[in-house]
């Protein structure tokens, strides 16, 4: 077995701290830990459980949390992926009329019943790979109905799944088409309308906004968050990802719990994020998926930012689920140390979500969120890269995956349109 401990980010060189115990035994009553320790002491201090899974050279880890997806969207983008490997940019594509608004255009079309049909099965995919609690940002409506839609699907979905699922309010992921001659007339719709219905439904935890040149300015960014704290939200943002704006500044200026991409991230901005203990996510998915850099993970580390992973699974930038494929793609593309990742993608996501009082680790009174790797040591997670070694899951005490197949029924499976 092996674990972060503590109930807040870590960083620096704790960040590659494992707590290993070779052997251990993880008793879960009521869905909490409430043992971790030798089989011989256990004995001694506790009667047999009820039901014993047996570990059988495999490694236990804390269930993964993803801090940060897009996952209630409609339509794939898979005509993006050859036209870039022609050599179009990301940028450019999306100028053309592809991109973020394609997304919207379709998500507005689909019924909310495909759309939680297509999110299940995305949460099955996640929890066959060992996510027990993600994050996901409406964004994909840019209009009130829609954006309340995206946030109802994942309401309805946390009912029926065993993932468990944290709502991030995001209407301002871009600047729709029907406002392009206006953009602050959006800004100002957003905080008049969208927001206080979103509030209202009580449908969200977070809202974030994507900080870019040619989508929402700093000063537009400060307005949206600005009205976080009355709705109770936790600030998330996405910063620096396709151009250096300061993004990670506005960051730590607003106390955000989080800002994410950072791939041009300046040296004030690392800084300032060290300073305010604002949790950097960083989405090795994209870089790898859009050709591009890499965030400077090692630069980050060391001035003692504390770093999350997060798959940002979407359909134009990064559509995978997998946490393991973005912590090994982490490791290989941008040197960081697989106990580091594995830090990133438990304990210090949690702590985005505001929630590593309760989760990402494994000690007595934490919730029962674990997983078995079909594997020697937690090396071979991301040594062993590009294969599912994920064998069972536990979500607050209960097995939901059991010898690498779902063992509930959330009602879907991956159907041929998704
Ligand atoms: O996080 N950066 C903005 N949003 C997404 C991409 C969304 C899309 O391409 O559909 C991201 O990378
Ligand atoms: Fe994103």
């Amino acid at each position: 077995m092996a674990t972060p401990l503590g109930s807040e980010a870590v960083r620096g060189p704790e960040q590659g701290h494992l707590a290993v115990f070779p052997g251990a035994v993880v008793r879960c009553e009521g869905g909490v830990i409430t043992f971790v320790g030798s089989e011989a002491e256990h004995a001694r201090h506790f009667s047999p459980p009820d039901e014993v899974l047996e570990l059988e050279g495999g490694t236990v880890l804390p269930g993964f949390v993803d801090p940060h997806t897009h996952l209630p969207f409609a339509g794939y983008r898979e005509d993006e992926f050859d036209r870039r490997a022609r050599g179009e940019t990301y940028a450019q594509i999306a100028a053309s009329g592809g991109g973020i608004v394609k997304t919207v255009a379709a998500t507005r079309q689909t019924s909310e019943e495909e759309l939680l049909t297509l999110t299940l099965a995305r949460l099955d995919r996640q929890l066959l790979a060992g996510t027990t609690t993600t994050e996901a940002k409406s964004g994909y409506g840019l209009e009130r109905d829609t954006e309340l839609k995206q946030l109802r699907v994942l309401r309805t979905a946390a009912e029926r799944h065993p993932v468990e699922i944290a709502a991030t309010a995001m209407p301002a992921h871009e600047v729709p088409p029907e406002w392009r001659h206006d953009p602050d007339g959006y800004v100002a719709l957003v905080r008049r309308d969208i927001y206080p219905a979103i509030a209202a439904a009580g449908l969200a935890e977070g809202v974030d906004v994507f900080c870019e040149r040619g989508v929402f300015s700093p000063a537009q960014t400060r307005l949206l968050l600005a009205d976080a704290p009355r709705y109770g939200w936790r600030i998330h943002l996405h910063a620096d990802e396709l151009s250096e704006l300061g993004g990670a500044e506005l960051a730590a200026e607003l106390g955000a719990a989080s800002a994410s991409h950072l791939l041009h991230v300046s040296d004030a901005g690392i800084e300032a994020l060290a300073r305010a203990g604002v949790v950097a996510v960083v989405l090795p998915g994209v870089s790898f998926f859009l050709r591009d850099r890499y965030a400077p993970l090692r630069r980050l580390i060391a001035a003692g930012v504390p770093v999350a992973l997060a798959t940002d699974c979407n359909p134009g930038s990064s559509p995978t689920e997998s946490m393991p494929t973005v912590m090994a793609l982490a490791c290989l593309g941008a040197g960081m140390f697989t106990e580091e990742a594995i830090v990133a993608a438990t304990l210090n996501a949690a702590a985005v979500l505001g929630r590593a009082h309760r989760l990402g680790s494994i000690e007595p009174g934490k919730q029962a969120d674990l997983v078995v790797l079909d594997a020697p040591s937690p090396k071979h997670l991301v040594y062993h890269f590009g294969v599912n070694l994920v064998r069972h899951v536990v979500k607050h005490g209960r097995v939901v995956v059991r010898n690498g197949q779902l063992a509930t029924t959330s009602g879907t499976a991956a159907t041929p349109s998704d």
